[in-house]
């Protein structure tokens, strides 16, 4: 049957490019939606960190969609499989498959101003053929760790390598000697899930992290059923860990009664962590942290530290300053090695990059973000880009809580604007630009009064120009007011003429 609706396009079928769909699908059911990604299932990060021990360090929970609980998670912190399982459960539920186009890369989005559409170029990567197709909306939920950062120094290695994105069962790990490079929440969970097989470990921690005990356990049959049948039992446990992680927002802020205390008793609580879990002293010395905690995510576990204390475990705080074909030199030692596991991160700065974006005036918007950084209201729309909407995009990301509530608020505000454009009888929706200047003026501003602004921080969440693009300035409970209810004041509504 022909859809009489609108057209929507969707890049990305993660957490963002999910919620989306079933949102529009019951909210808007007349408008055909179609859902690009270049992989070839739904999961996003689910579906391609397949490394060992990836979990979740958000309770699941939490770590799931309030309109679609699952009172079956089987521990605190499901394993990532568990999570693609929920992922993938729901895109059935909701007939979503029949609407994805996998292996499929959206390379351009151009905004043409007579037509009021997006025009999409897709590469189908099955065919190597490219097409155009045209949309009245698009939903960019395209991710924030879905480029891997591979350092160029490592690319003379010619033994087996791997970045923790791309994990490959197939490299035999079994006594061999094995180096991580990294010490983010991908080494960490790494660490201790390798660290019995491998021959020798050697573990490369350019900037050690903060981690913080994690209370991991499995949830019981009955406590499962009590979450399916007794009324609101699950909500109110949901409710709990929301603001459990709520109340650690001033630890993240500079000024104020509150961050006073909360920031001392979030370092001592990491320092206690590593005494407890690390008797020798030397070590610890290598692994305690100089740096306030929270500059980059904080990680929780409590198996990396004893698994760091192993005879055959090593960690190197050097350098590294070159890479041979076999080995991994530092101003002290050169070791052979077997197997390079890279747990250094993703592009995070390149936003929806190497997608390219033209909006209105025929403005390459990643061109102008990489010199000016992103410009965007509420981190979902700019006046460039007219029915283009950012899902966890930029300037919404957060320290202390998870980004999949912040995705449901903003295609809930979302779809309160379309529904209004759609009162209005329009075809397009812009911010307008003087509505975005100042928001953006007010998030640099609140920006200034957060941890990532002192100077102790480096640049995890800073772009190559020092500006903090990447994270949401105040807390998620703000967040979610601002978008509770959607002000059509501030936008521009465009008839198509
Ligand atoms: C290992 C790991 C663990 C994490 N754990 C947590 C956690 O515990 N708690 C938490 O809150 N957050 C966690 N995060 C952050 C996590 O990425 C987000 O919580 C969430 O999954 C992001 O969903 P998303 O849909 O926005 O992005 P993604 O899951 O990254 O999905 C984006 C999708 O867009 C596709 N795509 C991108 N560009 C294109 C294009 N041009 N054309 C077609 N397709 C494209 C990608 O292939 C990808 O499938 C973790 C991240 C990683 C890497
Ligand atoms: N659920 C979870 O627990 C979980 C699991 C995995 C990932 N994640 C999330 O995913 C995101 C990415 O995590 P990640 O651990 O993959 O990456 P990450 O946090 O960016 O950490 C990358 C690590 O690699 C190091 N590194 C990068 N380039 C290097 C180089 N050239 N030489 C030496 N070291 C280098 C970094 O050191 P410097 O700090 O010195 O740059 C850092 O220690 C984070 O937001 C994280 O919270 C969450």
């Amino acid at each position: 049957m022909e859809d009489k609706g609108k057209t929507v396009c969707i890049v990305g079928a993660g957490f963002s490019g999910l919620c989306t769909a079933i949102k529009i699908k019951r909210k808007l059911p007349t408008y055909s939606i179609t859902i690009y990604d270049s992989n070839d299932d739904f999961g996003g990060t689910w579906l391609v960190n397949t490394y060992p021990g990836c979990a979740c360090d958000i309770p699941s929970h939490l770590y799931s969609f309030s309109f679609e609980p699952n009172p079956s998670w089987s521990s605190q912190y499901p394993s990532q499989i568990e999570i693609l399982m929920y992922m993938k459960t729901l895109a059935q539920k909701y007939n979503l498959y029949a609407r994805a186009r996998f292996r499929h890369e959206v390379k351009q989005l151009e905004w043409l101003e007579e037509s009021m559409k997006w025009e999409v170029n897709v590469l189908d990567s099955k065919t190597n053929q490219r097409h155009s197709l045209r949309y009245d909306f698009v939903f960019c939920g395209t991710g924030e760790y879905h480029l891997p950062n591979s350092p160029g120094i490592f690319s003379s290695f010619k033994g087996s390598m791997m970045h923790s994105a791309e994990w490959n069962p197939e490299f035999q790990l079994e006594g061999k000697t094995v180096a991580v490079v990294g010490s983010g929440a991908s080494a960490i969970q790494i660490i201790p899930s390798i660290a019995q097989q491998v021959g020798k470990l050697l573990s490369y921690q350019r900037t050690p992290a903060w981690v913080i005990s994690r209370l991991q356990f499995n949830i019981a049959p009955w406590v499962q059923w009590a979450f399916a049948t007794i009324p609101g039992m699950r909500r109110l446990y949901r409710t709990s860990i929301y603001l459990a992680n709520e109340i650690q927002y001033p630890a993240f802020q500079i000024q104020g009664l509150l961050s006073h205390v909360a920031r001392p008793i979030a370092i001592l609580l990491g320092k206690l962590h590593l005494r407890r879990q690390v008797s020798n002293s030397d070590l610890r010395a290598k692994l305690l942290p100089n740096y306030s905690l929270g500059c980059n995510r904080v990680c929780l576990s409590n198996e990396y530290y004893p698994a760091l204390m192993r005879d055959n475990v090593e960690v190197i705080r050097d350098d590294i300053i070159q890479v041979t074909q076999d080995s991994i030199v530092t101003k002290d030692r050169r070791d052979k090695i077997d197997v390079l596991i890279l747990a250094t991160g993703f592009r995070i700065h390149e936003y929806f990059g190497p997608m390219e974006i033209v909006g209105r005036k025929g403005e390459n918007i990643l061109r102008k973000w990489k010199v000016d950084g992103p410009s965007i209201y509420l981190g979902i729309v700019s006046h460039l880009m007219p029915n283009l909407f950012f899902i966890h995009g930029p300037g919404v990301d957060l320290g202390h809580n998870t980004g999949l509530f912040t995705i449901e608020c903003q295609v809930n505000w979302i779809l309160q604007m379309v529904n209004e454009m759609e009162g209005k009888g329009a075809s397009a929706v812009s911010v307008k630009e003087s509505v975005e200047q100042a928001y953006m003026l007010r998030h640099q501003r609140d920006m200034k009064n957060t941890i990532w602004s002192s100077n102790d921080c480096g640049s995890y969440y800073a772009n190559s120009q020092g500006l903090i693009t990447i994270v949401y300035p105040r807390s998620q409970i703000d967040y979610w007011l601002r978008t509770l209810k959607f002000n059509p004041d501030n936008f521009e509504f465009l008839m198509r003429r």
